[in-house]
């Protein structure tokens, strides 16, 4: 898609969602589900539709960081930093995961196969360190069980 097709269907999606009140939101929600991230050119495009200057949009983009402004891997590989995991042991996990994949929190890697990122709990805290991936929970993740969830991601 070229750069002016990208704006045209941002604009349109944005007037879709103009007349909405706290319009903004949902439309980045929708923007995010329709090309799995938040382009670059988006908040320029849609600030004039909400009566905003790309700036303010731009600082709502980067507050939420459920958006991202890179393309996602095709996997998505959650680990839960929250209070109950890190007593369960979630901080070496999250550092042999970034060592093993290579990738800090918020990084995709280079196949654009795996994207990495921390969640603040996923309802498992009394099985933790718990783990997401794409739409599968995982519970007391160890280096052992990561090793082989990212195997099979990558098979
Ligand atoms: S603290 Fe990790 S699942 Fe709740």
């Amino acid at each position: 898609m070229s750069d002016d097709q990208l704006k045209h269907a941002l604009a349109e999606l944005a007037m879709a969602h103009r007349d909405q009140l706290g319009g903004l939101m949902p439309l980045l929600h929708a923007v995010q589900k329709q090309y799995g991230y938040i382009p670059e050119i988006c908040a320029a495009t849609v600030a004039p539709v909400f009566r905003l200057s790309t700036a303010e949009v731009d600082g709502v983009i980067s507050f939420y960081h459920q958006f991202k402004s890179r393309p996602q891997g095709k996997h998505r590989v959650q680990i839960c930093r929250a209070e109950a995991c890190q007593a369960n042991g979630c901080r070496s996990l999250e550092q042999f995961s970034k060592d093993h994949l290579q990738l800090d929190y918020g990084e995709s890697s280079d196949d654009g196969l795996i994207s990495l990122d921390s969640v603040y709990c996923l309802g498992l805290c009394s099985h933790g360190p718990a783990v997401r991936v794409d739409d599968e929970l995982y519970v007391q993740v160890d280096n052992e069980k990561m090793t082989r969830i990212i195997r099979e991601l990558t098979s």
